[in-house]
């Protein structure tokens, strides 16, 4: 198989970091990208431990800042893959977000998203041949109290990917979705805001707040090796065959959806309410 360069964003931590360190253990030729290069050490020990130095290339890319992405796409070999990995996680009640705290999350998890896309496509089209894979989450097929933000971003991204697949796959390019469960990253500490609102005492929506921290601890023992989602983009990048849209991955997430698609709407939230409120 000829080699492979890959282009990810937000490659400083979790799943972004430790699919570049798999890629490049498979032989691809693995840009990394990431916001803040003083986070690049982690990712620097992880490739001279396994001797892959000259298969990684870090570079600096803030995904909400697209006036720089023209030069650092001249400096660039032609881009085989591009996995849209940045992202953080963006709490609180749909009444107490301010636009201004939705716009944010759009700006990372989405608007960033489009915008990295843009800029690569010119030349995948050129060159006839692209993949592209999208780091959804089951956030983005599935809504949860108190994590409006967060949810909606990952909706629109799938909303959006579906169109992008049918529009490419003309031009020989493939896209794919990844919807992670929970697994331990940084998302669930640096990568996680809540919004100012939601945060004060007098907020009527504090005892949902309670419930969802507590159902958070509980389930924190019971997030999963990071290394499975970067497997799986490893997987999908190395895979010949033109594959399915949606890839969900992690404990639950497939009985989840599932569940979701069968049960009637007005059965799932008395289930969800009743886990959660006791009620
Ligand atoms: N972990 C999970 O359970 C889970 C589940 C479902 C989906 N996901 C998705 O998986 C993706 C990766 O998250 P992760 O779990 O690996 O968490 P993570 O360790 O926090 O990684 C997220 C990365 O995105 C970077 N980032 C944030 N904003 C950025 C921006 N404007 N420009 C460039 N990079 C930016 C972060 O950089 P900084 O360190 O500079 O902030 C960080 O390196 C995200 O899209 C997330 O929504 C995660």
């Amino acid at each position: 198989m000829e080699k492979q360069t890959v282009f990810i964003t937000g490659s400083a931590s979790g799943f972004g970091m430790l699919a570049a360190v798999e890629l490049a253990k498979r032989g691809c030729q693995v840009i990394a990208s990431m916001r803040n290069l003083e986070k690049a050490e982690k990712l620097k020990s992880l490739c001279s431990m396994h001797q892959m130095e000259d298969r990684v290339n870090i570079v600096q890319l803030d995904v909400t800042r697209p006036n720089g992405f023209p030069d650092l796409l001249n400096d660039l070999p032609p881009v085989d893959i591009l996995i849209n990995n940045a992202g953080f996680a963006m709490g609180g009640f749909c009444e107490e977000v301010s636009l201004e705290e939705y716009k944010e999350q759009f700006e990372t998890n989405f608007f960033g998203l489009i915008a990295v896309t843009q800029a690569f496509l010119p030349a995948m089209r050129a060159r006839k041949k692209g993949t592209i894979i999208n780091i959804s989450s089951i956030s983005g097929k599935v809504g949860f109290p108190g994590l409006s933000p967060y949810v909606a971003s990952k909706h629109a991204l799938e909303g959006w990917t579906e169109c992008l697949r049918m529009e490419v796959k003309p031009f020989g390019i493939d896209v794919f979705l990844i919807e992670p469960g929970s697994f331990k990253t940084s998302i669930w500490s640096t990568g996680k805001t809540i919004a100012r609102n939601s945060l004060v005492e007098s907020s009527p929506y504090s005892f949902f707040k309670k419930a969802i921290l507590h159902e958070l601890e509980k389930g924190e023992a019971k997030y999963e090796d990071p290394q499975i989602v970067a497997s799986l983009i490893a997987d999908l990048c190395m895979s010949k065959e033109a594959g399915r849209l949606r890839y969900p991955v992690g404990k639950g997430v497939k009985t989840t959806l599932f569940l979701k698609n069968m049960i009637p709407w007005k059965k799932w939230e008395q289930i969800f309410l009743k886990k959660l409120l006791g009620k």
